[in-house]
């Protein structure tokens, strides 16, 4: 079993498109995979077709209470093999909730390890930020999955977001690693989207997936109508490249 976090501190670069589209070409692969949205946007959640008045929990009682992740699961209805640990807006609370707490960047670390091995793949989708359950996701995990969004400021905030990934390392999870680097929003026509690529290559070398993600409104629509883009349009350019990202990153398991 391999935990990965999605994480950007940036806003908006892709993180919950990618978290989405890769678990769902992944459980299409025949992969079992559990989906932990750890970002009280719930975006992930709602993306999913998941009514949030419905739930019998969400992640926000699993890191503040004795609930189990187990507890909170949804089965998708949608793909087979698909899992998803929800959240609300209750767990913007989580925070300062949580200050004082002895451990507290290591809860969801400790409540994923009582899962067992029960998923082949574990993703979880990160808050835009560096807080305490941005931290809480690192320590869970083996490794960091980061989407790049291809525009002028693509870099900025880039040395902040490595900064944090050695930091967690250092002192709170020693064998966490850069799984890969996705460039998302590319449009091939444009010289800048090339440019910024080729900048983020020279920083993150063979890290970087060559498969990028075109800026695609299909992507965009899917999340409202509560579905993953394969279900929506499997056959447009964002579906075509999800898949192949997802390729990709199985190549580079073995
Ligand atoms: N390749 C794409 N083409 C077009 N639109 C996209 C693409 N990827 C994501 N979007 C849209 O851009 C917005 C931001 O994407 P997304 O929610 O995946 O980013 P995020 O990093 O998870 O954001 P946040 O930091 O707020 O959690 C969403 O409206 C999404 O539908
Ligand atoms: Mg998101």
């Amino acid at each position: 079993m391999k935990v990965i976090s999605i994480f950007n501190q940036k806003g908006g670069v892709g993180k919950t498109t990618t978290n989405i589209n890769l678990c769902s070409y992944l459980c299409m692969e025949g992969y079992k995979v559990l989906s932990i949205d750890i970002d009280p946007q719930g975006n992930t959640t709602s993306g999913l077709g998941i009514d949030k008045k419905k739930l019998n929990g969400s992640i926000y009682d699993v890191l503040t209470s004795h609930m189990s992740i187990k507890d909170v699961i949804i089965q998708s209805e949608l793909i087979n093999n698909f899992y998803i640990a929800p959240s609300t807006m209750e767990l913007a609370g989580a925070e300062v909730e949580l200050i004082g707490r002895d451990n507290r960047e290591n809860i969801l670390k400790e409540k994923i390890g009582l899962i067992g091995d029960d998923f082949d793949f574990i993703f979880i989708d990160c808050p835009p930020s560096l807080g305490l359950l941005t931290i809480n996701a690192l320590v869970a995990s083996n490794s960091v999955l980061i989407p790049i969004q291809c525009e002028f400021y693509a870099l900025e905030g880039v040395g902040q977001l490595v900064n944090t990934i050695q930091l967690v390392k250092k002192s709170l999870n020693k064998q966490l690693e850069i799984e890969g680097v996705i460039m998302s929003m590319f449009d091939s026509r444009t010289n800048l989207s090339n440019e910024v690529v080729s900048e983020v290559k020279k920083y993150f070398k063979n890290k970087v997936y060559d498969s990028n993600i075109p800026r695609n409104i299909r992507l965009a629509e899917a999340p409202s109508f509560g579905l993953p883009i394969l279900l929506y349009d499997g056959k447009c350019k964002g579906a075509e490249s999800y898949e192949n990202l997802t390729k990709e990153f199985l190549r580079r398991q073995k």
